[in-house]
């Protein structure tokens, strides 16, 4: 395989695997394939919110009252959140400072993404992804077309992961290239960017001056397997762009809060040509003052609890995937993800085999069709970047313990079901 995917393949198989096959979504199906946090917030959020109703409430003066505000201009993001932000990223070493525009907030990272990726393609430069990448990103890459450059997928000894290798022959070959876009933890490979990879592309990064790098740092605290977090961030400032959220290792998906951090040129420049440098485009004051009190209020103990939960219910999953395998000669492949939600199914095994009701198995998307039939909602893996004959197919492990049951005995039951032609 080459070095790179053709982007508007990938941006079918979105279009077919991922939009096709789950629009309108079943809502009958049982549901592996959201990312969803299982466990709720931490209860201070709670108390922030009633906090800041009675602020309201009991305010003399409209002009403080948070669902009364004028426009904030000139600033982007409510002082609490900007500080509180801030104090996130110190404590993993990324030295940004207060009151200087190096942090702004966006409706979820997903929003932030699409304005990154709108700003580069402005510019007229190239956006590299190593696959296997999460979806949002092919789908906003979609809108700058061939400017989204792809990176066929590596396997190494745990699974899926970055191959900066390959990062440094894409950004040879591609000078039109000017950002590198990274998921640390990833999604869908659950892969905790060492510091030593981190720094390795931070060599090759160095290479090439005008190329920055973006990091979407969204499950740092779902570090299951007692790997350190390292921002990469922390050892390039000037020339890396953060993103982080609540959505998942806070429990807070529908608060739609997200951030992007840098070094003030950078954020300046790049923010300047996009929607999200105007206050109207931030989420309201609200979901900023709450997202604000959830990275201050979160004590270590809720992500320690998190993990505990998630790491018990990947040795749900693996034990019932090991039983599956014994009774199916071992057609499932999996590497147990490092941190995260997901774990990658592979079965290259069951391709060319046929299901009870004819129909046979030759690509990812006719795997998640058929396990869709029976009731089970999954990913197929050619989304990410993987190829479709690799029959890999993405389930979500921090869903409630009974869909994890249920939907892995739907599993078995296509996959003892199926015969060879
Ligand atoms: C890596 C990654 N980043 C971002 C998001 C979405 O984040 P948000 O809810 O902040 O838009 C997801 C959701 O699945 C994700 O997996």
């Amino acid at each position: 395989m080459g070095l790179l995917l053709d982007t508007e393949e990938l941006r079918r198989r979105v279009v077919d695997g991922w939009i096709g096959l789950y629009n309108p979504y079943p809502a009958e199906a049982v549901d592996l394939f959201h990312g969803n946090p299982l466990l709720p917030p931490p209860a201070c959020v709670a108390e922030a919110l009633r906090d800041l109703a009675d602020s309201v409430a009991t305010d003399a003066d409209p002009a403080h009252a948070v669902l009364l505000h004028p426009y904030r201009a000139p600033e982007i993001i409510a002082p609490e959140l900007e500080e509180a932000a801030v104090d996130d990223l110190a404590r993993d070493g990324v030295p940004v400072r207060p009151g200087r525009r190096e942090v702004v907030c966006g409706v979820g990272v997903t929003q932030l993404m699409a304005a990154l990726l709108q700003a580069f393609g402005d510019s007229g430069g190239a956006v590299l992804f190593p696959t296997p990448t999460y979806t949002f990103p092919l789908l906003a890459a979609a809108q700058i077309g061939g400017r989204a450059i792809f990176l066929t997928p590596s396997i190494g000894e745990l699974g899926y992961e970055v191959d900066v290798d390959r990062i440094a022959a894409a950004l040879e070959a591609h000078r039109d290239i000017a950002a590198l876009f990274l998921v640390n933890p990833g999604n869908p490979t659950g892969e905790v960017l060492s510091p030593r990879k981190l720094a390795q592309i931070a060599e090759v990064v160095a290479r090439h001056p005008h190329v920055v790098v973006i990091v979407d740092e969204i499950y740092r605290h779902m570090i299951l397997n007692g790997d350190a977090f390292q921002s990469f961030a922390a050892m390039m400032f000037d020339r890396t762009i953060t993103l982080r959220g609540l959505s998942k290792c806070y429990g807070l998906a529908r608060l739609r809060v997200g951030y992007a951090a840098a070094a003030r040129d950078l954020l300046e420049s790049i923010a300047i040509r996009t929607f999200i440098w105007f206050n109207t485009a931030a989420p309201s004051e609200v979901d900023q003052l709450l997202g604000a009190a959830a990275l201050r209020c979160t004590p270590p103990s809720y992500f320690a609890w998190v993990v505990r939960t998630y790491r018990d219910l990947l040795e749900v999953v693996t034990a019932r995937l090991a039983q599956i395998n014994e009774r199916t000669d071992g057609m499932v492949e999996y590497v147990r993800p490092a941190a995260g939600s997901f774990v990658l199914l592979r079965m290259p095994k069951v391709r060319g085999r046929m299901t009870r009701d004819g129909q046979v198995l030759l690509r990812d998307g006719d795997l998640s069709r058929s396990l869709l039939r029976r009731g089970l909602a999954v990913v197929p893996g050619s989304v990410f970047g993987i190829p479709e004959y690799d029959m890999v197919v993405r389930i979500t492990f921090t869903s409630p313990l009974n869909d994890l049951l249920a939907g892995l005995d739907i599993l078995e039951s296509l996959l003892v079901e199926t015969r060879t032609r």
